[in-house]
């Protein structure tokens, strides 16, 4: 577990980085001749990291052709903010065989990824996540994309990043609210992983209060389970579905709140839910275990009051539904044994949507 170093074993293969003090100049060169480059970064990450990326960029070899930030937050992931990077792009002359390198949390990795899929029909990325959330999900698994009024990530493509470096560096100006955020999606992960990812959860309060080994061990765990899903299922096609454990019902939730409602939080009451759920459906009885995890990454069990035939909608937003027709969820038999694809009656599914909100 020592490694820091992860690798997602898809064609062409490429490494996770995490650790502190990562020397980012020395990674680049044993995986990308130096070129030219643009950075993409936010109004919060920028200020911070940028010119220090640009000048180790510059150090080795590089040319940075343009840093362009956008505005903090989920607003920034949409076809406007998109169409303007990519005509800032053509007009600093980026070339076929550029790369765009997105130092930011997961608004910028999925927006960034989603530029370098399509502009000039593809050109590298370099995934730098900084927040705790794009350093154990967004950043690794190639899923990139923006925003559409009509919902979250409904336009976007696959797109696998040619290196991830995830320096634990960043973290130190991370709010607090973020690193439980990213968390929840650790404790998602630990809990489909079962083994000694599942025991590593007990580092959760130490990740809080900022212990590097805590945060790095649970990262690694993260990125090494979610490196393996994903080899096995690129496209989502089957088994990489685990992922959404929470999400169904998290994304409905996030959607009936207008998207007010911060990710992490709508995953965990998913999760709360999702673990009732496979109490009635399989038997298993891991709720109180999933409310303790939850807490001591400072978690909300319960979301604020929304319209539950809201998020019903929301998580059908595509089918229309009679009385009687099924959700598909995931659940879990036990720790380490997700079920996929599981039909779940409306009537149950609303009835624990009302346990988790209010
Ligand atoms: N592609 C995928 O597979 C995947 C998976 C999960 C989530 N996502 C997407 O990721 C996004 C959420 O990611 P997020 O939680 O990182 O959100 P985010 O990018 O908005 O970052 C959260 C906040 O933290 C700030 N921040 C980030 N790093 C910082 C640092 N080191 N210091 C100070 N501030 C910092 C950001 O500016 C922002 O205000 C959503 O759009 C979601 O859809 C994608
Ligand atoms: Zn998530």
């Amino acid at each position: 577990m020592d490694s820091g170093r992860v690798e997602v074993p898809v064609a062409p293969p490429y490494q996770v980085l995490v650790g502190p003090g990562i020397n980012l100049a020395e990674v680049l060169s044993g995986t990308l001749e130096p070129k030219v480059g643009a950075i993409l970064t936010d109004s919060n990450v920028g200020p911070l990291y940028a010119s220090s990326l640009q000048r180790t960029l510059e150090d080795a070899g590089w040319g940075v052709a343009d840093v362009v930030e956008v505005r903090a937050g989920e607003g920034s992931k949409t076809l406007q903010t998109y169409a303007e990077l990519v005509g800032r792009l053509a007009r600093a002359g980026l070339t076929r065989d550029g790369a765009l390198f997105a130092l930011g949390g997961g608004v910028v990795g999925d927006l960034g990824g989603f530029v370098a899929a399509t502009f000039l029909r593809g050109i590298d990325l370099v995934q730098l996540p900084t927040s705790l959330l794009a350093m154990v999900d967004s950043s690794v698994g190639g899923k990139v994309g923006v925003d559409l009024p009509e919902g979250k990530n409904l336009v976007g493509s696959f797109l696998q990043p040619r290196l991830v470096v995830a320096d634990l560096g960043w973290l130190e100006t991370l709010p607090a609210p973020e690193v439980s955020h990213g968390l929840a999606e650790v404790i998602k992960m630990g809990l489909l992983s079962g083994g000694t990812f599942f025991d590593d959860l007990d580092r959760i309060e130490a990740a809080l209060d900022g212990d590097l080994d805590a945060l790095r061990v649970l990262i690694v765990h993260s990125v090494r389970f979610k490196a393996r899903i994903v080899a096995e299922d690129e496209l989502e096609r089957g088994r990489r579905a685990i992922l959404n454990y929470g999400h169904t019902i998290g994304h409905g939730l996030e959607a009936a709140a207008g998207y007010a409602l911060p990710h992490g939080e709508a995953v965990s009451a998913g999760m709360v839910a999702a673990a009732r759920l496979s109490r009635e459906r399989l038997g298993s009885d891991l709720v109180a275990l999933h409310e303790d995890l939850l807490r001591s990454a400072r978690l909300p069990l319960k979301v604020p009051a929304v319209d539950v035939e809201k998020v019903l909608s929301a998580m059908g937003r595509d089918k229309k539904r009679r009385a009687g027709d099924a959700y598909r969820l995931v659940l879990l038999e036990e720790v380490g044994k997700p079920l996929w694809g599981v039909p779940v009656a409306v009537e149950e599914v609303r009835r624990m949507i009302g346990g988790v909100v209010g």
